[in-house]
């Protein structure tokens, strides 16, 4: 008796050579970025790419939408390197029977390490200051040369206490003695409270009363420029706003007057709207720091990221459990074929 034909499965970001050895073990798969850098996927490359395939390998793109799954009436799986999964239509591919997941936990602390950093970096004017360095301006010393604000014992705003703005929040009370305050749908535990020195407030008082802000929220239509200009104009002049969220969920625009208009002082910017595309008077401000999407970007990280990945398409189309399954409701799978 011929074997029954292995699955096919698409691969749409650059991976690493030994998850794709992985997983060619299981399946026969499409993957046309190898460890490239990238492509640049439309919506009719990925459909017509992912012809015949019973599972994608995805990350925070490409998008996932009703009419891919239409066009491709065999996927029974999307599996995401990344945590956020904006990008995927999940109630779409629950109706059509298609198992999502994504990759949380294993990034967690260190993209809590990356808001972090970024944040110092920009209450400190890490980045302006090695610019001018470079730039070879350096010629004097001066009592106020980027002098910047202090990060330790300053009051820490998280806006969105998910597992990553707990671990930001952990840093910053445990490691710099900072008094947390946090917005977010719902109370944390009063000992979890507690254990991170944090407060629960409304977002207006979290916008006036933070010295630092860092945004954690995942985006979705409710969260569509949760900070626009109204929002900036309640924050202190001194503040910095620091975003590892998502690119939509602050107006990018607004933050830019604020910036240029010195009605906030400073950001850190990890997402940005449109991205790779990022706002040009974004561009031109001295006081941002921006860097190119990679909070979670530790080798380490990406590799756990991407295994979890894997595993979750290797359970999923093999008839076992996703581990990180976002609609185990979906499972069994309906058969392929
Ligand atoms: C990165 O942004 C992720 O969602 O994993």
């Amino acid at each position: 008796m011929p074997d029954s034909p292995r699955p096919r499965i698409l691969v749409t970001i650059p991976m690493f050579a030994e998850v794709l050895a992985g997983l060619a073990l299981h399946f026969d798969m499409d993957a046309p970025c190898g460890t490239a850098d990238h492509i640049d996927w439309t919506p009719d490359t990925l459909v017509a790419r992912a012809q015949g395939a019973a599972g994608l390998l995805v990350a925070g793109a490409p998008h996932i939408d009703a009419a891919l799954l239409s066009a491709c009436p065999q996927l029974r799986a999307v599996c995401s390197m990344a945590v956020g999964y904006n990008n995927i239509d999940l109630p779409a591919c629950t109706a059509a029977g298609v198992l999502v997941s994504n990759a949380p936990d294993v990034l967690t602390e260190t993209t809590a390490d990356f808001g972090f950093a970024l944040m110092m970096a920009t209450a400190r004017r890490i980045a302006e200051s090695g610019h001018y360095l470079r730039a070879g301006r350096w010629t004097h010393w001066s009592y106020d040369m980027f002098a910047g604000a202090d990060v330790h014992g300053a009051t820490l705003g998280v806006l969105g206490m998910g597992r990553i703005g707990q671990a930001i929040a952990r840093r910053g009370a445990l490691g710099f003695g900072m008094p947390v305050r946090y917005h977010n749908r719902s109370r944390l535990d009063a000992s979890i409270e507690q254990q991170l020195d944090a407060r629960w407030v409304d977002k207006a008082t979290l916008l006036r009363e933070a010295d630092h802000l860092v945004i954690v929220v995942p985006y979705s239509p409710a969260s569509h420029h949760l900070v626009a200009a109204a929002d900036l104009a309640l924050m202190k002049p001194t503040a910095t706003l620091t975003n590892i969220a998502r690119g939509g969920v602050v107006d990018d625009a607004a933050l830019a007057r604020a910036l240029r208009e010195r009605r906030i002082a400073a950001a850190g910017l990890d997402v940005f709207e449109g991205e790779p595309t990022v706002h040009p008077d974004l561009l031109a401000l001295p006081n941002v720091v921006l860097t190119p999407h990679i909070a979670s970007a530790s080798l380490r990280t990406r590799r756990a990221m991407a295994d979890l990945a894997a595993a979750n398409l290797v359970a999923a189309l093999g008839g076992g459990l996703p581990p990180t399954a976002l609609n185990p409701q979906v499972l069994p799978l309906r058969p392929m074929g």
